[in-house]
């Protein structure tokens, strides 16, 4: 996606320098485009535990970047193996809740074992890093086309006045390499000329919403606004929302979705009001061995600070202000499960399917085993 009309995505390799990876640093948007190298896998574990990248997506393509910089990193004797597999082991701790973490880093555990010499291992690693960011690219562009029709069928129905669209946190182009999941439909409908804006959640405690969602566009000209996260309700009561699109950052076969916190109550919102809602997800965000999303998903717990403090541009510099009464606790769930009962449907890069265990199998047919 584009960044002042530059092509920009938001991790790569740097151009002719195979030993480091570049991202965007999120924590400084929207105030400061600033690029980050990476060279060790330590630096990327850094950079994922620490949200200098995020979303779903993000996080599997940079693991599959971080096993290759292991790769380099790695002793080129016998203790390589095992080098890599501490690698792998480290990555997969930074975040629990969002399955491509895990789904990278065995994939490419799975490729390099098929190297002969430690040579063409970093050859496959390089090759596969490569590969699963390509693909989130592609997967969300796919995702984009499934969700457009949805959109324009409201479109129609409204005579052409805007399709208002409320999404949740950063499902953007900034939680994936490219075009994001939620948003892939939204750039999609506002290309082909049709009428679109959308209410941006906040997203508290870190603000995803407000500060990247509503960055990213605004940089793509897409009308919008930010509300506070309580207000989604009140605008659905009121007929200002005609659709929910969020993202997942972990997703039950049998249609559970893990969402940032506070999905779930925009999904309740919804439900009570007629609205659709919908998740929009790469089949990689899809955990094919869990059945009951609120039994089995991890749900990550950040510290306190986080909801005490709140960052923001004061006088030119980045400040952080606290809050609330220094002493007081703060808990700090980063995200919760909207039952499979309240979505409306599914939006794949294969199409949509409704949320549960025989519809999500039919797209997706050579992992039946599950069913
Ligand atoms: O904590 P984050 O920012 O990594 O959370 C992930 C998300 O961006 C959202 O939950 C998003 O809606 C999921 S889609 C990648």
């Amino acid at each position: 996606m584009n960044i002042q009309g530059q092509a920009f995505r938001t991790i790569w390799l740097k151009p002719g320098d195979l030993t480091r990876i570049q991202i965007i640093d999120q924590r400084h948007l929207p105030h400061q485009l600033f690029i980050e190298d990476l060279e060790t896998v330590d630096q990327m574990a850094t950079a994922i535990k620490d949200m200098h990248l995020r979303g779903a997506g993000l996080i599997g393509a940079a693991a599959g970047f971080g096993i290759y910089l292991a790769t380099l990193e790695a002793p080129k004797n016998d203790f390589f193996e095992t080098f890599i597999f501490q690698a792998a082991e480290k990555l997969k701790s930074t975040r629990p809740t969002a399955v491509n973490l895990a789904w990278a880093v065995d994939r490419q555990l799975n490729a390099i074992q098929q190297g002969q010499s430690i040579e063409e291992k970093i050859d496959i690693a390089l090759f596969m890093a490569t590969q699963i960011a390509d693909e989130d690219a592609e997967h969300c562009r796919h995702i984009g086309e499934h969700g457009l029709p949805l959109i324009e069928a409201i479109s129609r129905k409204k005579n052409g006045a805007p399709v208002n669209i409320l999404t949740h946190c950063n499902a953007g182009w900034l939680a994936f390499v490219d075009y994001g999941s939620a948003t892939s439909s939204i750039y999609a409908a506002h290309d082909k000329g049709i009428a679109v804006h959308v209410w941006v959640d906040e997203t508290r405690p870190r603000n995803q919403g407000a500060s990247l969602t509503a960055w990213e566009l605004g940089q793509h000209g897409v009308p919008h606004t930010i509300i506070a996260d309580n207000t989604g309700g009140h605008l659905m009561q009121h007929g200002m929302v005609d659709m929910v699109i969020v993202g997942s950052d972990r997703t039950t076969y049998t249609g559970d979705v893990a969402n940032k916190i506070g999905t779930y109550l925009k999904a309740l919102a919804a439900h009570d009001n007629n609205i659709p809602f919908y998740a929009a997800l790469p089949s990689s965000s899809i955990d094919w061995q869990m059945e009951d999303g609120l039994k089995e998903i991890v749900i990550e717990e950040r510290h306190g600070d986080e909801v005490k403090y709140m960052e923001g541009l004061c006088e030119s510099e980045i400040k952080k202000v606290l809050l609330t009464p220094l002493n007081s606790n703060a808990a700090n769930y980063a995200f919760d499960v909207t039952p499979a009962r309240l979505i409306t449907g599914i939006i794949t890069e294969r199409g949509i399917c409704k949320a549960n265990r025989e519809s999500i199998l039919d797209l997706f047919p050579e992992k039946k085993q599950h069913g």
